[in-house]
């Protein structure tokens, strides 16, 4: 074996890297609940692929129900399809920012899930309607406007993703998870709910598994937040009322209806979009009615309400669901931290 190499006065010292960096390496474990819950989501992992697609049959629905269940999962993409974009770069900022390796891990594996539930998208619509969302020509007035309303849809879509890029390094953790709480809390319930309202073993199937995958994401963030909430500040606290009055805004529109105040759309859009889930309902995908929809909804903001209350984070007003709060009026797309 040579000999070690030795400089005489001993070893130069690396010179130090410049933060933020995903270097140096280090795998620290702080929270090993969350480390469990990693070695959890990596055992019950499923695939989209094996779910049993040969009882989809376009034939067995009228083509206004294909239509009404494209346009649903193309309300649901504008979600859950950005969910690998978000969780990815949300990734990388841990790396960057040397969170505990458990809090990288996790936001990897729901980054690798919400892979799995934009594959859903993706082949119910490539099985039902070929060239959905947008890649096909309407032939008529049903048609022209479900293909209208998803172009309006994405446009506001498109609209917060450049302040999201910016949310992500700017806002803190506690910040970040709460929006990000709210979001998997809102998944979780609309999951829930459709596997309870659907009677098709395809959708059943599916619904159960995504509303598995995002009762985790859940419980990830509560982890996340029962170490981040102790050290809130004021300021943060009211940024936090904020956000979860944008969340409300903007989530409400795959679980409930769009209010007023963020989305930009033209006036016939709500009057068509009805018309639209109406036919992705009667196709028995579980849809639930406007006042059961209402109903979880507020279930899902009080029990959020409950959360944060406790940690001395006002409520914002939900005029919409009858919530008292503090009122947060304009919310505009810098708000908006996407999330499912
Ligand atoms: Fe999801
Ligand atoms: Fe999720």
């Amino acid at each position: 074996m040579a000999d070690l190499t030795i400089p005489e006065g001993g070893f130069w010292p690396a010179p130090e890297i410049p933060q933020p960096n995903i270097y140096p390496m280090e795998w620290r474990v702080e929270t090993e609940k969350l480390a469990a819950i990693y070695e959890k989501s990596k055992r019950v992992v499923w695939n989209p692929a094996d779910l049993p697609w040969d009882g989809l049959n376009p034939d067995d629905f009228t083509r206004e129900q294909r239509l009404g269940i494209m346009y649903w999962f193309a309300v649901l993409a504008n979600f859950d399809a950005s969910g690998p974009a978000v969780f990815a770069r949300a990734t990388i900022q841990a790396f960057e920012k040397h969170e505990e390796d458990p809090v990288r891990k996790c936001f990897f594996s729901i980054t690798r899930d919400e892979m799995n539930h934009e594959e859903c998208c993706q082949r119910t619509i490539a099985k039902l309607w070929p060239g959905g969302p947008l890649d096909w020509t309407p032939s008529d007035d049903l048609e022209s406007a479900a293909h209208n309303n998803i172009g309006w849809l994405y446009h506001n879509g498109g609209r917060y993703w450049n302040g999201y890029n910016s949310a992500v390094g700017k806002y803190s953790l506690p910040v970040l998870f709460t929006s990000f709480m709210m979001g998997e809390m809102a998944a979780s319930t609309l999951f829930r709910g459709m596997a309870s309202g659907t009677q098709h073993p395809v959708f059943s199937e599916m619904f159960q598994r995504i509303g598995r995958d995002e009762s985790r994401h859940l419980q990830i963030c509560m982890t996340i937040l029962e170490n981040e909430w102790p050290g809130l500040t004021d300021d943060t606290r009211t940024l936090i009322t904020r956000q979860l009055r944008a969340g409300f805004v903007f989530l409400s529109m795959i679980l409930w209806e769009p209010p007023e105040g963020f989305w930009e759309l033209p006036p016939y859009f709500l009057a068509n979009h009805r018309v639209l889930m109406d036919h992705a309902r009667e196709a028995g995908l579980g849809v639930l009615s406007y006042e059961e929809q209402a109903e979880n909804w507020r279930v899902a903001m009080a029990r959020i309400r409950a959360i944060v209350e406790r940690w001395g984070i006002a409520f914002p007003a939900i005029p919409e669901l009858d919530l008292e709060g503090v009122p947060v009026d304009f919310i505009d797309p810098e708000d908006i931290i996407p999330v499912f």
